[in-house]
């Protein structure tokens, strides 16, 4: 069911509120929705989603950056410098401020910087960041402020990536590539572990903003359900995770965190 009655009020289950206030320790699990009400668009939303309008076959696999990395570098690069031109919500900011009185262990699926730059420290990011730039050939890790347009207050780009080369590593002359995790690779070492150990270990598991439907991300909430831990879904819409939640809210993630963080609400008015 997509209920749109309560997307600017949502009534929060009072035994939902409880579980925040209580819960010493919480996995917060974030994709693309989370970043939404800052401006980067989601992948799978019809008409807006990256996916309707770019193929990930030919952007986001080996293969693709194998037959033309120009076109994946300067993608890349676009959505990194729009994401440098934008700005965390109050509901990044309503998590940050959650972790100053229990811990709060973030986990994302987002390349994005939202949550750090919000003041979060971010335990995991399963798929990379758009600011970890190496090289493809030899893995030494480019500097980000070597790439042009992104220092921060650097202009947003235009509404289409515009060709550019990718710039060559100083230690072996190979192409620097986008550090984030393409369909067919590995996730970053560790990454994965961490996130389980922490969706294991907490008492109320957050998941804001995915569909559900990538692998392995999407099984994460599963440990939670399977150890009886609550599990709460944020997103304005029915996802794959639903039938997997304790509790959902059907909101956006700017207005409802703030509501589900203990003192949050208050300090963001
Ligand atoms: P999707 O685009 O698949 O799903 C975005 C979800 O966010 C949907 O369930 C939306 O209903 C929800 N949403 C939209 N606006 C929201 C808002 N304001 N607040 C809360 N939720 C909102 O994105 P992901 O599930 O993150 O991977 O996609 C997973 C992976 O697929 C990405 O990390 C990326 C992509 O291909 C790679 O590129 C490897």
């Amino acid at each position: 069911m997509d209920d749109a009655r309560d997307h600017d009020r949502p009534d929060l289950d009072p035994a939902l509120l409880r579980a925040a206030r209580t819960a010493r320790r919480v996995a917060v699990l974030t994709g693309a929705g989370m970043s939404a009400e800052s401006g980067v668009p989601t992948f799978r939303e019809p008409g807006e989603g990256f996916w309707s309008r770019w193929s990930p076959e030919e952007l986001a696999t080996p293969e693709a950056w194998e037959d033309d990395p120009q076109l994946v570098w300067s993608w890349y690069l676009w959505r990194a410098r729009q994401v440098r031109a934008l700005a965390p919500h109050a509901g990044h900011r309503a998590l940050a401020a959650w972790s100053r009185g229990a811990r709060v262990e973030v986990v994302t699926q987002n390349v994005d910087d939202l949550h750090e730059r919000a003041g979060s420290a971010v335990l995991a990011h399963l798929h990379g960041s758009l600011f970890a730039f190496r090289c493809a050939g030899c893995s030494a890790p480019y500097p980000a402020e070597r790439v042009p347009g992104l220092a921060p207050g650097a202009a947003a780009p235009g509404g289409e990536p515009e060709r550019e080369h990718p710039p060559a590593c100083p230690a072996c002359g190979g192409p620097v590539r986008p550090g984030v995790v393409w369909f067919g690779e590995l996730l970053p070492e560790g990454a994965l572990d961490r996130a389980a150990e922490a969706v294991a270990a907490a008492e109320l598991v957050v998941v804001v903003g995915t569909s559900g439907l990538v692998q392995p991300a999407a099984s994460l909430p599963l440990i939670a359900a399977g150890r009886g831990i609550p599990v709460v879904e944020i997103d304005p819409r029915d996802t794959a995770l639903t039938p997997h939640a304790d509790f959902t809210v059907r909101a956006g993630a700017a207005r409802a965190l703030p509501l589900l963080v203990p003192g949050a609400a208050a300090a963001s008015c």
